[in-house]
């Protein structure tokens, strides 16, 4: 098994984090490929918990490769933090981190735009971003003028080229309501970034060169997707979504390493959904049950500690996300939280203006129209977080993994039933 990808497949935060600590152990190489600052990933070992923003979560395994490719935007104040805090807690990070001299840097006009857009709501309804700056920097990647990779930093005229686009970003964000452009100051900006890069040139590198290198020697490699295919820029709920392609899609582009070399795509969603930040979501629950379901699964986010928005399993969505990112099985997290619900609610289908569809809609506006279909299970009424085999599950449980991989058209091939490592079954 050489490559195998791990991609969310409903608005982020499924728990791909736990999934790919699992299953590090068997590769050599963890690859980010997409997102940057926005992505909070959740690994818990033992008693330990460790939240991750730009380093792959291979990095508590011991001897594996951690890359960092060229589609990710790194911010990093953010990122040296992050290494920071591993250190401190005796996580060695070193020779087992690549960061591409290719992928794009996050600077402080980046927070500032994207900060002035999101106290704005003159252009509708907010987006409500991580507001760490990720639609900006993708935005000045392909706009590519006032952009800089990590290898720029060590370029001669890093200090002229600041000055040029703080100037540039001053007069282009100074009409822009909120936007708090006295704080950018080149000089101080500068003397900041040529710090930051000093302390990451060990760090700094040709990914793509390694990693071709890697799959052709036979190397197994897995890959870490951020956020989820619905927030994918071209795929997802448009414009309620990331700057970057979140579903399988981003992979290839996002690494360097063709998609040719990828066997085995693991798609990961909640038994139920969640949502940060604005945006159409069907099946959303504003009753007691979505609240159960908030408290019950501590649906907070772990990059701003937003409370994220809860409902019910959206089949169709995630029938449209399987297929889309080209999935083979379905790891469905957070089983324990669905045990205190006396019924669970799947939406089979929408309803759109009188007409039962089960495509899933290109346009907001259509989306926000749709009724979901509800088929309802009955509970199980049972806890399942000390389950170890499908043996130990309920039956009810089982008929809901059934009916999920029914719904999706894929199989269920893993059920996590709580945060550790040792809460996850390997449905066989
Ligand atoms: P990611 O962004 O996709 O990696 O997901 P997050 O880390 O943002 O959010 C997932 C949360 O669920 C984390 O707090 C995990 O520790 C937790 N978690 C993972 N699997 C399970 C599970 O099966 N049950 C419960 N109750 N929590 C889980
Ligand atoms: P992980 O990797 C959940 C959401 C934001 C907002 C939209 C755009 O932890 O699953 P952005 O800051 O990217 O411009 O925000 O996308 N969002 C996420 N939601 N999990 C994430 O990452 C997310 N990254 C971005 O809340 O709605
Ligand atoms: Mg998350």
């Amino acid at each position: 098994m050489p490559a195998t990808c791990v991609i969310g497949l409903q608005w982020g935060d499924e728990a791909k984090g736990k999934i790919v600590d699992l299953l590090t152990a068997q590769f050599d190489v963890v690859v980010r490929y997409q997102g940057g600052a926005n992505a909070g990933h959740t690994v818990v070992v033992g008693d330990q918990t460790y939240k991750l923003h730009h380093v792959p979560s291979g990095i508590l395994n011991p001897g594996v490769m951690n890359v960092v490719g060229p589609g990710v935007v790194v911010n990093p104040a953010t990122l040296l933090k992050e290494i920071q805090s591993l250190l401190d807690r005796q996580i060695p990070v070193g020779g087992n981190m690549l960061l591409s001299d290719r992928a794009h840097v996050g600077f402080p006009w980046h927070i500032v735009e994207d900060q002035a857009r999101n106290e704005s709501t003159a252009d509708g309804e907010n987006i409500g971003t991580t507001l760490r700056g990720i639609g900006p920097c993708y935005r000045d990647k392909v706009g590519r003028s006032h952009a800089f990779r990590l290898g720029d930093l060590y370029r001669p005229d890093f200090r002229e080229k600041v000055q040029r686009v703080v100037e540039a970003k001053k007069t282009l964000l100074s009409g822009w309501k909120n936007a708090r452009v006295d704080s950018l100051d080149a000089a101080e900006i500068h003397a900041e970034y040529h710090g930051y890069a000093e302390r990451l040139r060990p760090f700094v590198g040709d990914s793509t060169a390694y990693l071709l290198d890697a799959v052709e020697a036979g190397k197994r490699v897995l890959f870490e997707g951020a956020q989820g295919s619905l927030l994918d820029v071209d795929h997802g709920t448009y414009p309620f979504v990331t700057g970057s392609n979140s579903s399988g899609g981003g992979v290839s582009a996002g690494s360097g390493v063709p998609g040719r070399c990828s066997n085995q795509v693991i798609g990961v969603a909640k038994a139920y959904t969640t949502r940060v930040g604005g945006g159409p979501f069907p099946t959303e629950l504003h009753d007691e049950t979505g609240v159960r379901i908030r408290e019950l699964g501590r649906e907070y986010g772990t990059t701003t500690g937003r409370p994220r928005r809860c409902g019910g399993f959206d089949a169709v969505a995630v029938r449209y996300t399987a297929r889309l990112s080209g999935i083979d099985v379905i790891s469905l997290m957070m089983m324990d939280v669905l045990s205190h619900l006396p019924e669970i609610k799947v939406c089979v289908a929408y309803d759109l203006d009188g007409q039962r569809i089960r495509h899933f809609p290109s346009h907001v506006d259509d989306l926000r129209r749709v009724k979901p279909i509800y088929e309802t299970i009955p509970g199980w009424n049972q806890d399942v977080s000390g389950a170890k085999t499908a043996a130990d599950l309920p039956s009810g449980a089982k008929a809901y993994l059934a009916r999920i991989a029914e719904l999706v058209g894929r199989p269920v091939a893993i059920a996590s039933v709580g945060p550790g490592r040792a809460q996850t079954i390997m449905m066989e």
